[in-house]
């Protein structure tokens, strides 16, 4: 179980008790002793002896001075003030999350040399805890040892002067928060309890927020011509979904902005099936769905002054005795034919249709698709960078701004005519599949033939949304990844 985490702000602790945390820059001298009563300077000869200095994310992690009132102080270094950016503020909540331990009361002192607290400050290191303190393990039966286990709720105060401010922005962290955590969530369930339909249900949850979903059935698609998805869908025992979900916060009748996510519940590649060795994987081949819905919540959850419409395509690609062939030529929404070369290129599929419909009923200022889509991504940029496409210089400029602000980076990747005639077919208008050179690039220029002239932007997030390395503010297998960057997207782009 995650650890709930009940922060509050204040300028002053009544109660010292617990676990006492505090920040020291490089260079700073070590932190207040009137707060945690320590006149005979145990804090700064610990920190002599263990050779620290306040770089940043090293900790100094003792037993209280015997004056103090604290059991256990932890002293975080958060390295030169001058450069922190919102993301090391993550990372250094994220870090302070991991220190606490067996603790079930927490204070951490903000307000050090040089640190100028501010309420954002204060709040992304409160969004760093509850991110870090995430962990799935609803399957788990037997639970951990006494010993190593964390504890179900914590309470801790923030002490800062900026507590007014830190306690507004604090509110809209949680919606961020709530959001991170739901694609992470849907992310790591197993795919038999998360279905098409089910997933549709996650969107349905939104109303409560106050956004207005609409649920599609493959009736419902059929008659609006959307063979490449149901193409796709036709092999699953489970019928297909899209939902469509819509916050409506900005100006009224503003076009919106459209973020669409590929939501392949299981990938088995489907006739063209893949090999064996990491295939449960698969289930997280709906992570880009997974970050429009928790967009959507923490859009709606936060009141964003936007209007936002997020699309989840909703399929299951399995290989049974109806599913789709290679060789079989599909027709799309968009009326432009499709030759199925390799069944495994199905999100491209699910995509194409989604977005055609995005454009013409929505007719949206921009749209960005999120897709765990290519391999060759991940041959291309590993797990640090998400691959970036776009017709749309300040789109993607945009993009990647927000990407260093938050720290899902992004990296460009080319477009062009050259690389679109690969995907030219034989029988069709295009094949689905171009061949393994540059096989992120043909898969980008696949769906770009579905967007018309709409501003748009493809992130291709194979190799940052699931199977994830460990940071400051994550230990999950999902990342969460893109929940963060788009949000920083529309604040820049249509809230400052
Ligand atoms: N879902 C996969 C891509 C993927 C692979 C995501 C590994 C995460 C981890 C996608 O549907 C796929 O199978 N793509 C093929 C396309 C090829 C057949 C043209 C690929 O990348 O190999
Ligand atoms: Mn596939
Ligand atoms: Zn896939």
């Amino acid at each position: 179980m995650s650890t709930k985490f009940n922060i509050t702000f204040a300028s002053s602790v009544a109660e010292k008790a617990g676990l006492a945390i505090l920040l020291q820059p490089k260079g700073a001298a070590v932190p207040a002793a009137a707060q945690i009563a320590d006149p005979g300077s145990v804090v700064s000869r610990a920190a002599e002896i263990a050779g620290f200095s306040g770089k940043q994310m090293t900790v100094l992690d003792i037993l209280a001075p015997q004056q103090s009132s604290f059991d256990r102080l932890v002293v975080l270094g958060v390295g030169k003030p001058g450069k922190l950016s919102a993301y090391d503020w993550l990372r250094l909540g994220g870090k302070a999350a991991s220190m606490v331990k067996r603790a079930r009361a927490v204070t951490v002192f903000l307000d050090a040399e040089g640190l100028d607290i501010d309420g954002e400050k204060a709040a992304d290191l409160a969004l760093g805890m509850i991110l870090q303190a995430y962990v799935f393990d609803s399957f788990k039966t037997k639970k951990k040892d006494d010993e190593d286990k964390p504890a179900e709720e914590v309470s801790v105060t923030i002490v800062t002067e900026a507590h007014k401010k830190a306690a507004a922005a604090f509110s809209t962290a949680q919606a961020v928060a709530g959001g991170v955590n739901l694609a992470r969530e849907l992310v790591n369930l197993p795919p038999n309890v998360l279905g098409p339909v089910e997933f549709a249900a996650h969107a349905k949850d939104l109303e409560a927020l106050g956004a207005t979903v609409e649920i599609l059935t493959e009736t419902e698609m059929g008659e609006l011509g959307m063979n490449a998805l149901l193409g796709v869908a036709q092999g699953s025992a489970r019928p297909p979904r899209l939902a469509v979900i819509e916050w409506n916060g900005g100006k009224s009748g503003e076009t919106p902005v459209a973020f669409i996510g590929k939501g392949v519940v299981f990938d088995t590649g489907g006739i063209s099936i893949k090999p064996a060795a990491s295939m449960e994987d698969m289930k997280g081949d709906m992570g880009g769905a997974a970050a429009v819905i928790g967009l959507m919540h923490t859009l709606s959850a936060r009141k964003a002054r936007v209007n936002a419409v997020g699309i989840l395509g909703l399929v299951e690609n399995m290989p049974d005795g109806n599913a789709q062939r290679p060789g079989d030529i599909v027709t799309s929404m968009s009326g432009q034919t499709i030759e199925i070369i390799n069944t495994d290129a199905e999100g491209r599929l699910v995509l194409a249709d989604a977005l055609w419909y995005c454009k013409e009923r929505f007719k949206p200022q921009i749209m960005i698709n999120l897709a765990t889509l290519t391999g060759a991504i991940m041959v291309a940029l590993g797990t640090q960078h998400a691959g970036l496409f776009s017709n749309d210089d300040d789109l993607a400029d945009d993009l990647l701004k927000a990407g260093k602000e938050t720290g899902e980076r992004l990296w460009r990747m080319p477009l062009s005519k050259d690389y679109d005639k690969i995907i030219d077919s034989r029988f069709a208008d295009m094949k689905n599949s171009g061949g393994r050179n540059a096989g992120a690039i043909t898969a980008a220029q696949f769906l770009k033939r579905f967007v018309g002239e709409t501003p748009w932007a493809h992130l291709d997030v194979a190799g940052t949304a699931m199977n994830s390395p460990a940071t400051e503010i994550s230990q999950s297998w999902a990342s969460g990844y893109g929940v963060r960057l788009l949000d920083q997207l529309v604040r820049n782009r249509y809230e400052a």
